[in-house]
């Protein structure tokens, strides 16, 4: 079954051709972020707009990619949430509307699905049950993974997303957006105990996460050098580095109380955040330790992609699901109900 996947959720287009014998046979991705960075944040109507002009192209290139016609599709999977609603409504509109011309199905799969499946596409695929520490710009949750679709919610964000904090402090140092990879690239520089900040919610019991504490501890830091005269590069990779080790910090503490709480003895990592290489290394160890088995998705496919939404695609429409021809997208969605 070959299976187009279209993500638009939020600054990035990206389009995927997924087989379910052969593997990924084609990825393209087109990123907004040129686009947003004079305004500092993602805004809403560029991001559709940018979406309609792409999608097209995109989809043409992932065809010629895999030496395909669009009639050689057997389904199309498109993001339907969480998400910007314009943009989402851009590419569930344009997978409903060449489904129904192909006559083929189509399903509206849960952006944050489609990141827990991302590392299905790797050599080593996860084992279930498993633990998912899903990291990214807009969430920061537990999920225990029993099967594709079996999904429970066990610790969350109390207010930004790790990724959030990320870029919001990236921003008060000055870095262009999104800003959460530059920020851990300034903190290479960074002397390791110059600051110390504090690990958010680790002596509360529970699996909750609250991370806009540190954004305020970089932002009063920084007001305070600033009093005492010029803010200096090595200042700001100093914030960066104590801002960084927090986090880093923080999510060991967390995962470490995950797995003895669940005792699951697999552990997948994903979102944009698990990218970052601290945390991977950080995380590793700790399982190692533990004798559990962790699991990312390539860097390629730690942020938005179209194929991991393919992938999911393909494992729904393989089992008999589709979506009919309401097109319906939603800002807000549980991952739990999808
Ligand atoms: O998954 P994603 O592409 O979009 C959402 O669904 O939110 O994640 C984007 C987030 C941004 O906040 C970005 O700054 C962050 O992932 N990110 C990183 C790194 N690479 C991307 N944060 C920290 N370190 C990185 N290396
Ligand atoms: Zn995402």
């Amino acid at each position: 079954m070959r299976i187009l996947g279209i993500e638009t959720s939020c600054d990035e287009t990206g389009l995927a051709i997924y087989d379910s014998q052969k593997g990924l046979l084609a990825n393209a991705l087109h990123s907004q972020i040129p686009v947003h960075i004079p305004y500092g944040g993602v805004v809403p109507e560029l991001a559709s707009r940018d979406h309609v002009k792409r999608i097209y192209p995109l989809l043409h290139d992932v065809l010629q990619q895999a030496g395909l016609s669009k009639h050689d599709l057997d389904g199309i999977a498109y993001t339907k949430g969480p998400g910007l609603v314009g943009a989402l409504l851009v590419g569930a509109c344009f997978a409903r509307t060449l489904a129904f011309a192909l006559n083929k199905p189509a399903i509206g799969i849960h952006h944050l699905e489609g990141h827990l499946l991302a590392p299905f596409l790797e050599p080593n695929p996860p084992l279930f049950p498993h633990l998912a520490l899903l990291i990214s710009g807009g969430h920061t949750e537990f999920i225990v993974v029993k099967a594709i679709g079996q999904y429970r919610v066990i610790g969350d964000t109390l207010d930004d997303a790790v990724g959030e904090a990320f870029d919001k402090t990236a921003k008060l140092l000055g870095l262009p957006y999104p800003g959460g990879a530059q920020l851990s690239q300034l903190a290479r520089r960074g002397k390791p105990s110059r600051y110390q900040f504090p690990r958010p919610m680790v002596s509360r019991a529970g699996l909750d996460f609250s991370f806009s504490g540190l954004k305020t501890f970089a932002s009063n830091t920084l007001k305070e050098l600033s009093g005492s005269g010029a803010v200096t590069e090595q200042d700001r990779a100093d914030i960066a580095r104590a801002f960084e080790d927090a986090v880093v910090d923080t999510m060991r503490i967390k995962v470490s109380r995950a797995l003895a709480d669940t005792g699951l003895k697999h552990l997948v990592v994903a979102g944009g955040v698990s990218a970052n290489l601290p945390l991977r290394e950080t995380l590793t160890t700790l399982c190692h330790s533990k004798a559990v088995s962790i699991y990312y998705p390539r860097p390629a496919f730690c942020t938005d992609n179209g194929a991991m939404i393919a992938y999911a695609g393909a494992q729904r429409l393989l089992r008999g699901e589709k979506s009919d021809l309401t097109v319906a997208v939603s800002a807000r969605l549980s991952i739990e109900k999808s």
